[in-house]
């Protein structure tokens, strides 16, 4: 956003149903946060709702991938390009998915928007020993300004042309993730085989929902999110919980109701939809080595809830 050279008080439409990291930079750099709600099966930023938000000051939509899978992009470009504005893609939970056009043509998540951007805190998909990220861009000028960002905006030792900061990629981080990276698909992979497994055992049962498969994505599967529509989702969690299943809910508070954030103004009410999905949403352990035997005792446990 800074790179994009966003000013106070341009508007910059996310959706509520997101990490906090989303939205942080937006208030520091005085910009005008404009939340809006998620769709209920994908649980990804509405296109209808984006429509409704824009305003002359709109200058650029945050569509977030959650769990894994793609914002539905194709509108969302479509919007931009009509009105003028920058999509910024927050890839942080699907580094490695892909979006598919209504004219075939795949694209990896990140590359869609005029920048992308991931974290490889070490929960993530790819993720590094500590703490890093990265953007993406396909715009030379663009890539050149965000390097001369992230190291306190250089570039020419010492000369500062822009107002920079230190968010510079450990080497120690980039040796890490330069060989993970190879093994990027086969992680992607083996999270899909974990869900799929979920999928067999847990489709059909009454009172729960399992994730939504877009039509135009793949789902990578950061996180696999089941809806237990029937109001026992915390006795579900505290169930779990004692027979030594970790479950989690993302996110307890929404941003709207979230203290920080309390000068947006929003009410309790605003925001049903994400209202709901904070009330109903429960992921499973999901990571690459979830084998069978655990994969069944799971998934076990939680039928015998829901006869
Ligand atoms: C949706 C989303 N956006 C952004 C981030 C930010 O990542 P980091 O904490 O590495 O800045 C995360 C990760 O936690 C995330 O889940």
């Amino acid at each position: 956003m800074m790179a994009l050279g966003l000013k106070p008080g341009d508007e910059v439409i996310t959706t509520n149903f997101t990490f906090i990291a989303t939205v942080e930079v937006v208030e520091l750099l005085g910009l005008r946060l404009v939340l809006i709600e998620p769709d209920s099966n994908t649980f990804n930023i509405s296109v209808e709702a984006i429509k409704k938000a824009i305003t002359p000051r709109t200058k650029a939509i945050v569509p977030v991938h959650l769990f894994g899978q793609c914002a539905d992009m194709e509108p969302i470009m479509e919007i931009a390009r009509q009105h003028g504005l920058h999509v910024i893609e927050d890839v942080a939970q699907a580094t490695g998915a892909d979006y598919r056009f209504s004219d075939g043509k795949e694209k990896k998540a990140g590359t869609m928007g005029i920048i992308g951007c991931t974290s490889f805190f070490p929960s993530k998909n790819l993720g590094c020993y500590g703490d890093g990220g990265a953007l993406f861009t396909d715009n030379d000028d663009l890539a050149a300004l965000i390097r001369s960002i992230t190291n306190h905006g250089m570039k020419v030792r010492y000369y500062h042309d822009t107002i920079g900061v230190n968010s510079r990629l450990d080497t120690i981080q980039a040796a890490v993730l330069r060989v993970k990276l190879r093994h990027l698909d086969a992680f992607n992979e083996a999270r899909q085989q974990a869900a799929a497994h979920y999928d067999r055992e847990l489709s059909g049962l009454k009172g729960m929902t399992i994730p939504f498969r877009a039509a135009n994505s793949t789902h990578i599967f950061h996180q696999y999110t089941l809806r237990v529509t029937d109001g026992n989702r915390n006795r579900l969690r505290e169930y779990l919980e004692n027979e030594g299943i970790p479950s989690m809910v993302y996110y307890p508070v929404p941003l709207h109701m979230q203290k920080a954030y309390s000068h947006l103004g929003y009410g309790t009410d605003d925001f049903p939809v994400t209202t709901e999905l904070t009330n109903q949403v429960l992921s499973l352990p999901m990571h690459t080595e979830l084998d069978n035997e655990q994969l069944e005792y799971i998934t076990g446990c939680i039928r015998s809830q829901f006869k």
